[in-house]
């Protein structure tokens, strides 16, 4: 019993001490390691301390063994005053021991039941069929238990589902799951959203970002560039004429950065990214619409992506504009 006592403590003591060890070991690279990091006089103490404390577990592990000898000794006199013979009493003991099943050997017994093989022939049926006879063994107990276990099972089960219908069935886990799904996708594509910047900005033309940028602009943008883009203090946005690009990287840039010195605040610190982006996709909208008291073109043509006509020939206003930008164009 000491001796597992002690070996128990050592263990864990080695361990600990590994760990300690380990720890200083990762934390090298900033700092210098444990043992590094102490002086010669406490390197010492450390050492002679861990040499006493072997030391004195070595003299209490001999003490205890030598103290059970002794013990063992003074017994045996002890009974043998008595009239006992302590070894022969202790042979007996080792022998009823090893003559009583053993636990694995119990359990199996318990678990099976059956009649042992000496004593099979009680239980042998009387009918024959080709020299064959069969055993009439109890059914084992562990099949018993799980054959009414499955009972039990099964009465839990439909009164949880289909009787007091507290757990989700298929359809309604199915269910649940998109749900939970659908949420986590939501959340993963706001933060996707607002990773966006002026090099991967890309043009959305959604309802629902178009209207997410609407409100955007009708909050902050509508006073300098007009209810419908037509300019004011700032540009217009409605022609094809842009100070620092029409393209939606450009438009993204000048939100996000603003032109301070011209009176264009950047937005960066007031709106988020996928709100910025949102805005300038509404921005984007408005080129070759024809809004009323449009404020003269500023900048430079610019022409975009996928040709000189932006409007599509639905848009009898827009093809208009487009019309009127040529004539100012010549
Ligand atoms: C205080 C007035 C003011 C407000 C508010 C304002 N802007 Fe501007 N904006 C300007 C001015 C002035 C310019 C022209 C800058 C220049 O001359 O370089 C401009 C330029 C721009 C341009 C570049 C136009 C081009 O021709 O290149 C964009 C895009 C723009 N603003 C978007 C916005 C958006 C989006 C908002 C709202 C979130 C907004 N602005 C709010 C004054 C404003």
């Amino acid at each position: 019993m000491t001796d597992k006592f002690f070996k128990i403590m050592g263990l864990i003591g080695f361990t600990t001490f590994n760990t300690i060890n380990l720890q200083a070991a990762e934390e090298v690279v900033t700092e210098k390691s444990f043992w590094a990091s102490m002086s010669i006089e406490e390197q010492l103490t450390l050492i002679v301390g861990l040499t006493a404390l072997i030391v004195i577990l070595a003299a209490l592990w001999t003490l205890d063994k030598s103290v059970k000898v002794v013990a063992r000794e003074l017994r045996k006199d002890y009974f043998k005053a008595q009239g006992f013979d302590l070894e022969a009493m202790e042979a007996e003991d080792a022998k009823k021991k090893a003559a009583q099943p053993s636990f694995w050997e119990r359990l199996n017994n318990q678990l099976t039941d059956a009649v042992p093989i000496s004593q099979e022939e009680k239980i042998l049926s009387l009918h024959s069929y080709d020299g064959i006879r069969e055993l009439d063994n109890k059914l084992p107990p562990w099949w018993v238990g799980l054959f009414y276990g499955t009972i039990v099972f099964a009465v839990v089960y439909i009164s949880h589902y289909h009787v007091l219908g507290t757990g989700a069935l298929q359809q309604e886990e199915f269910q649940i799951s998109m749900a939970k799904a659908a949420e986590e996708k939501k959340a993963y594509l706001a933060k996707v959203a607002n990773l966006v910047d002026e090099n991967n900005v890309t043009l959305l033309t959604d309802k629902s970002t178009l209207s997410k940028g609407e409100t955007i602009y009708t909050a902050n943008c509508v006073a300098c560039h007009g209810v419908y883009g037509e300019g004011g203090v700032g540009p217009n946005f409605a022609d094809q004429y842009w100070i620092h690009g029409g393209d939606i990287k450009d438009i993204f840039k000048t939100i996000k950065y603003g032109v301070p010195a011209q009176g264009m605040i950047a937005w960066q610190a007031q709106l988020k990214p996928a709100e910025m982006q949102a805005v300038a996709s509404y921005i984007y909208q408005f080129e070759g619409t024809n809004p009323p008291n449009p404020k003269a073109p500023q900048g430079e043509i610019f022409i975009r992506e996928g040709g000189e006509s932006v409007p599509d020939s639905t848009n009898v206003e827009a093809v208009d504009s487009t019309l009127q930008t040529r004539l100012m164009d010549n």
